[in-house]
């Protein structure tokens, strides 16, 4: 298990999107945790954005699932589980299919649905330092 640490400000997500992209792209399920409003969203706009999606990145929280697709035909799975009840409502909606779709899943609110998740998985753990700084610790497993 590797851990890493960054501190950022909204105009420094690129850089740090762009080394996630450039070292841990061979992981497909990225997790993002941590509390509302500390970022997760904001992180996966700027992550599609890189990956070259041009359609609109807005959070799930009502559809718990978004696809985009990259104008290189990558395919991403944008995931909030913030608002289900239960690890079956994640079950009843497909989530097994589409975590083994070998496709890109950015998981919001992952702890929600943690005993469904496999074992290699990039763990994206964001905290609030102040107004506009963010920490991030990557947990790779
Ligand atoms: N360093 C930062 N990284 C990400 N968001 C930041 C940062 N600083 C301030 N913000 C603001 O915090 C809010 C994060 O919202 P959002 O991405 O929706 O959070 P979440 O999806 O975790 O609930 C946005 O209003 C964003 O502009
Ligand atoms: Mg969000």
């Amino acid at each position: 298990m590797t851990n890493k640490s960054f501190i950022f400000n909204l105009y420094e997500i690129n850089s740090i999107v762009r080394f996630l992209i450039l070292n841990y792209s061979d992981y497909k399920i990225w997790l993002f945790n941590g509390s509302m409003g500390v970022g997760k969203t904001t992180f996966i706009k700027e992550l599609c954005k890189e990956l070259n999606v041009i359609s609109l990145v807005n959070s799930p929280t009502f559809s718990v699932v978004n696809e985009y697709i990259s104008l290189d035909n990558i395919v991403i799975y944008h995931f909030d589980f913030y608002r289900i009840k239960h690890e079956s409502e994640a079950l009843d909606l497909g989530f097994d299919e589409y975590l083994d779709s070998g496709n890109y899943c950015f998981i919001e609110w992952s702890s929600m649905v943690s005993s469904l998740l496999p074992h290699k998985v990039l763990k994206l753990n964001f905290e609030v330092l102040d107004n506009l700084s963010r920490k991030l610790n990557i947990v790779i497993s």
